[in-house]
């Protein structure tokens, strides 16, 4: 016989209580979390759903005080169905590293969730279809620290005409959240006899380790 969904969700409800009372909210948060990238991965609200070989929701520590926000998944994402797995990918490992954190002490995820063909830039419309996406990660992850990768990213949250080179160096705010724009691996890569360009993403991260209380 079904139950009562009254007694149902009183009986759920008592049990999150007793769950918090442990101290164990992570429980739920995780929960969440994963009932989350489940509708993602499933999901069908733009074009960019017709062309993907997987979605790649995101990667790494659900609790995580620093979060890490790129454009959007590259060949090696899509292959992969997850985020900086390319040569993008193993330069960010690096920064993560130089930053005294582990991959998975960190979360890692994009602006939109499936591959541009041919790697082109997610148009509005495309943006505009994940961002709920995103927006549920940050509340239900709440990092201390959000860095945002390259221009399409740092636009999401920054409201700005101004270039990377000029917005980049400063922490601004997200909610109760710092937000740190620097410039995208890919752009480090692309421009590897511009040393300039890693000594700003270095003093940029040397910033958010402090704020972060990393020596
Ligand atoms: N570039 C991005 O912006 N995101 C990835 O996941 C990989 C490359």
């Amino acid at each position: 016989m079904a139950k009562d969904p009254d007694k149902l969700l009183s009986e759920v409800e008592e049990k999150l209580k007793f769950l918090s009372l442990l101290g164990v909210e992570f429980v739920t948060r995780e929960s969440s979390v994963l009932s989350l990238e489940e509708i993602i991965l499933n999901c069908q609200k733009c074009p960019l759903a017709q062309t993907r070989t997987h979605v790649v929701p995101g990667d790494g520590n659900l609790n995580a005080e620093l979060m890490f926000i790129g454009e959007a998944p590259g060949r090696d994402e899509d292959m992969q169905g997850r985020p900086f797995v390319g040569r993008a990918g193993q330069l960010l490992t690096k920064i993560i590293h130089a930053m005294k954190f582990q991959r998975d002490e960190v979360y890692i995820t994009n602006i939109v969730k499936c591959r541009p063909p041919s790697n082109r830039n997610p148009h509005g419309t495309e943006i505009a279809s994940c961002k709920d996406y995103l927006l549920a990660q940050i509340e239900l992850i709440n990092p201390k620290v959000i860095v945002t990768l390259g221009k399409v990213a740092a636009d999401l949250f920054i409201r700005s005409s101004l270039g990377m080179t000029a917005l980049r160096g400063d922490f601004h705010n997200f909610d109760n959240i710092k937000v740190m724009p620097t410039f995208h691996p890919s752009y480090l890569i692309r421009n590897e006899g511009n040393k300039n360009l890693k000594k700003m993403v270095w003093e940029d991260m040397k910033k958010v380790m402090a704020f972060l209380g990393k020596k």
